[in-house]
């Protein structure tokens, strides 16, 4: 074992490729090496220990930490002593192949082993040679007590991990291993931990957090465990995501409205327009299904915010469907939407299915939903003006020193003129103009609300 004064010295530089899961996973990372006296840098140039955290879900997103692990071999030449680790999603997906075919990486370590990643290091430090960490199963859950790098107003905290769910044309239930509920005491310690150390907004993460609670000796769902967070003092905000529109139920949306602390927001994937489509996705509703569910939420909560992600080009999208898309897209009217290109990934079923819509009609599908969703969203956050909204300040904004920015409940921007002793306090908030995804707002005659 290193002594904790010999680690003093070497600095660590991460970089986050993934989504919020992988960012708290990274987070929880640095929190450990910290604790055993690592310093963290933001410079990998000057660095002693290069950590990537990957993420597999599209090719695009695998090219980038190829091209970036390309860029470290010129490095790794001039200072071979830098130690160089591929973390997460990616690693599981590839195993061994990444060592043979990055000769400079020292090591792997995929997505169980995040918690073990001081002593994977211990190792690679006295060992020197390429070295694999690839467990098959989580060894529970564990969060890092290190508060020497709190500063922060919002934090992540996972509710479960892993996906049971396999839509045909996802990667996450094979890297990220199935569904495990997390023990909702831990969850409820985790977040009075951060409140205690100036927390105010919490994102609950899961890759269905709505089906919480399968497999836990509790009897507890995912609204109950929403009003739980809802009792913890000094949480001002509660946020969730992602909601599978076959698990969202009433019950949750009941919860939404009557808890004041939970986002009147909904990020709610419908992937496509189709039902064929859906069916050929496993997403396992239809249309139908999922547009009364928008209703009834509508109906409850009126002024609710609804996003959702859209996969363009699937295999078997031809025209009909892809104007199926369209028309869905037009008759919801999302707040916002994010549209992904089909981007087939080995090992999942629509793999074994022929990719069948062109790189070019992908991209003028893509093209055209952006230009249909960005008028939409102009038009709804246009009927937003002149509203007073609760806005959590979370920090002062990076284009004006004299305003501080926030978002609403329903997740919208907003910047205002204000001062930074704000920040962390909730304030009511006049919606004036918006410039482009950013409202701009007027302080209310109102005291801390
Ligand atoms: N568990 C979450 C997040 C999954 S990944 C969920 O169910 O929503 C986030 C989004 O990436 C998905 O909603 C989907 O729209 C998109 N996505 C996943 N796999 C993809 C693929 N192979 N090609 C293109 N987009 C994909
Ligand atoms: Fe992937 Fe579907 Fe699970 Fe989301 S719900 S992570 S899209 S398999
Ligand atoms: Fe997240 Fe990408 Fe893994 S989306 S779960 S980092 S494959």
């Amino acid at each position: 074992m290193m002594k904790k004064e010999e680690r003093r010295n070497l600095k660590v530089y991460q970089k986050v490729f993934g989504c919020q899961m992988n960012e708290y996973d990274s987070d929880e990372v640095k929190k450990s090496l910290c604790e055993k006296g690592y310093e963290i840098t933001e410079e990998a140039s000057e660095s002693d220990i290069i950590l990537f955290n990957t993420c597999s879900v599209r090719q695009h997103a695998e090219e980038r930490v190829f091209g970036n692990l390309r860029k470290l071999s010129k490095l790794k030449k001039k200072r071979p002593e830098v130690i160089i680790g591929i973390m997460g999603c990616m690693v599981n997906a590839y195993k061994e192949e990444l060592l043979k075919d990055f000769p400079h990486v020292d090591f792997i370590s995929g997505t169980y082993d995040f918690g073990q990643v001081p002593e994977i290091l211990d190792e690679v430090l006295k060992e020197r040679e390429q070295k694999a960490f690839i467990s098959l199963h989580y060894k529970g859950f564990r969060f890092s007590r290190y508060t020497g790098r709190f500063n922060k107003i919002k934090a992540f905290v996972p509710v479960m991990r892993g996906c049971d769910n396999f839509c045909s044309f996802c990667i996450v239930p094979y890297v990220r291993g199935r569904e495990i509920s997390r023990n909702p005491d831990e969850i409820i310690d985790e977040i009075s931990f951060l409140a205690e150390h100036g927390v105010k907004e919490i994102m609950l993460l899961g890759q269905n957090v709505n089906s919480y609670g399968k497999g836990l000796h509790v009897n507890i769902d995912f609204p109950d465990l929403l009003s739980r967070v809802n009792d913890v003092n000094g949480i001002e905000v509660i946020r969730f995501m992602t909601s599978h529109p076959k698990d969202t139920s009433e019950k949750l949306f009941s919860v939404m409205k009557d808890n004041e602390k939970v986002e009147k927001h909904l990020h709610l994937p419908l992937q496509s327009g189709s039902d064929k489509i859906l069916r050929a996705m496993n997403r396992n509703y239809s249309i139908n299904d999922y547009s009364k569910k928008i209703d009834s939420l509508r109906k409850l909560i009126p002024s609710v915010s609804i996003t959702t992600d859209i996969i363009v080009g699937f295999c078997g999208e031809g025209d009909s469907e892809y104007n199926q898309t369209k028309d869905v897209i037009k008759g919801i009217r999302f707040d916002d939407a994010f549209i992904f290109k089909y981007s087939p990934r080995k090992g999942t079923k629509a793999f074994t299915l022929k990719d069948d819509v062109s790189q070019r009609v992908k991209n003028e599908r893509n093209n055209d939903l952006l230009k249909l969703q960005k008028s939409i969203s102009y038009e709804k956050n246009k009927e937003l003006i002149g509203r007073e909204e609760k806005v959590l300040v979370e920090a002062v904004s990076r284009k004006n020193n004299t305003q501080m920015k926030g978002r609403t409940s329903s997740d919208k921007e907003v910047v205002f003129e204000g001062t930074k002793d704000m920040i962390g306090k909730i304030f009511l908030v006049k919606l004036t103009d918006i410039v482009h995804e950013t409202f701009i707002g007027k302080l209310c005659n109102n005291e801390n609300k």
